[in-house]
């Protein structure tokens, strides 16, 4: 079934798995508060990513690195100059878009150059800038006239692909499209705007204190190349795995989780010999969609997407997206991108330090290529909420239930009186849950009839319930309640933590279809 977002994310107020941040003083945009279910399923979805790309492989490493990293780390990695977003406003309406977000999107430009000529021609995304000063790029804006006009440093790059070598001038002439909300022609040409969050270390506000917050973990992974290889002993190939959090200054954020300016990162970086490179990274395409499959997610509403040359990350060389049918429309899910080796040569050329393997079959030194699986927590949070949610009619009653596959789902377990009004009922139910929860989430809960009961835990997706009753007290058994097919089996109390373990089981069977690339 196809369901609203909005119905998502009042499930997950009402049920405690997603707040606003900041609620009562009227929310902090674009941020959000993982409340005592979403904690839940969050751990599981990292333990899912972490038993699939660490514990059941023998050629990854996990590591944990710190958010605030050396800030020559990010100048070096090209975020400082290049991690931009062309940000477009509408004078009329003031709505703000990304560029590359508004459907056909095109600026016009003229460009006069230095040498008296004149070239016309699309710029889409602002037009593509190398940087001559390592900073932000060389756009000066002049504002003062109708139509504003650019000067360019030398190194602007041409659409024609020159790169101009003399100062020279950039106009807008605007773009032939309407603005999506006001439907004006009155969109601002783009500017391009850098998402690093900056701050400070120490007492003092400036240039030589700022740090940057991380835009992505995988730096944490190069920094760290030699130090893992070295302590663990590994040869090529071999893979560094990171859970951590990550910051975007984003300019357009909606959708609930899908896009927020701080969010959590699933990352692993696979250091290859060149050469290897194109099998490696076929491989990881198809894990990375085979592991959605395994875990539940509708083949239908998945698909693989390859980047063109200009979406392309300013590292990387080739990439497919993991797409979801999310409710607004397919988005990215995970990108698996060919690093080549720009991150580890970049990083040598500004440390001076040898990050190169030595192979010791060929007896020879080579840079790495690097293959990346990077996928968001959040968004795989968002994605199983979404696909897993069904809406059914059972005697004439609607039911809401998350189809949550058992190693995601919050709790695991409910244990349910159907009297609570006899001591001995509840007594039996509090012990079984105090034994289930040594290995499990278990809770307790009496707060309603019964048949309400069974509607809460399915509404959040808990795959066992188990009912203690009068004749419990006599047979000793009690009622396990299956979410999925609602059936009841009744098993002996002492047999029901084998029974659950039996199904509920952490590591499902691997998909292994060919990814469709
Ligand atoms: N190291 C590569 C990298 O960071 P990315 O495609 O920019 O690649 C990887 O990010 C994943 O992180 C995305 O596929 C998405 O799931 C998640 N992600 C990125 N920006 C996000 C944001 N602002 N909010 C939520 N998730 C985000």
């Amino acid at each position: 079934m196809t369901v609203s977002l909005d119905t998502i994310i009042s499930l997950c107020k009402r049920r405690g798995f997603i707040f606003q941040s900041s609620e009562i003083y009227g929310g902090m945009a674009a941020c959000y508060d993982y409340g005592p279910l979403g904690v839940e399923l969050k751990r599981n979805v990292r333990d899912a990513w972490w038993r699939a790309m660490v514990q059941e492989r023998d050629d990854v490493e996990g590591i944990e690195c710190s958010i605030l990293m050396h800030p020559d780390v990010w100048r070096t990695s090209g975020h400082v100059a290049n991690f931009t977003d062309p940000l477009v406003d509408c004078k009329t309406c003031r709505a703000r878009f990304r560029a590359d977000h508004i459907d056909g999107y095109k600026a016009k430009y003229s460009v006069t150059g230095g040498s008296e000529t004149t070239v016309s021609g699309d710029f889409n995304k602002g037009g593509e800038v190398t940087c001559d000063d390592g900073d932000f790029g060389p756009w000066e804006v002049e504002i003062g006239s109708e139509i504003p006009t650019k000067v360019i440093r030398p190194g602007f790059r041409l659409p024609d692909g020159r790169i101009l070598d003399s100062v020279e001038k950039i106009q807008f002439l605007g773009s032939p499209r309407n603005c999506p909300t006001c439907g004006n022609k009155t969109l601002t040409e783009p500017r391009l705007f850098n998402l690093l969050f900056r701050t400070h270390v120490g007492p003092i506000e400036d240039a030589a204190s700022t740090v940057f917050l991380r835009p992505e973990t995988a730096q944490g992974m190069f920094v760290n190349f030699e130090n893992v290889r070295g302590a663990m002993r590994r040869k090529l190939p071999f893979g560094i795995a990171q859970i951590g959090r990550s910051f975007r200054n984003e300019i357009t954020t909606k959708a609930f989780v899908f896009r927020t300016l701080e969010f959590e990162q699933m990352e692993m970086e696979y250091f290859c010999k060149p050469g290897s490179d194109e099998e490696v990274y076929r491989h990881w395409v198809a894990e990375r969609f085979n592991w959605y499959l395994r875990y539940g997610v509708k083949r239908e509403n998945l698909r693989l997407r390859q980047h063109d040359a200009d979406e392309l990350a300013h590292y990387s060389r080739m990439c497919h997206d993991v797409e979801y049918n999310f409710p607004m429309g397919w988005g990215e899910l995970e990108g698996i991108a060919h690093r080549g080796d720009y991150d580890l040569t970049a990083h040598m050329q500004a440390t001076g330090k040898d990050l190169q393997y030595f192979d010791p079959e060929t007896n020879s030194k080579y840079t790495p290529y690097v293959i990346e699986p990077a996928a968001g927590v959040d968004r795989t949070v968002m994605t199983f909420l979404i696909d897993e949610y069904h809406e059914e009619e059972v005697k004439g009653e609607k039911r809401v239930v998350l189809r949550l596959n058992p190693a995601l789902a919050p709790i695991k377990v409910a244990v349910l009186p159907l009297l609570k009004k006899r001591p001995e009922i509840v007594e039996k139910c509090q012990a079984l849950k105090d034994a289930l929860k040594r290995r499990w989430r278990a809770v307790y809960d009496e707060t309603a009839s019964i048949g309400k009961l069974y509607r809460r835990q399915d509404e959040v997706g808990t795959p066992y319930c188990v009912t203690v009753d009068v004749d419990s007290l006599d047979d000793g058994k009690a009622t396990v309640r299956d979410r999925d097919a609602m059936t009841q089996d009744r098993i002996e109390m002492d047999r029901i933590e084998e029974y659950l373990a039996e199904r509920l089981v952490l590591s499902p069977p691997k998909v292994t279809t060919p990814a469709p690339l």
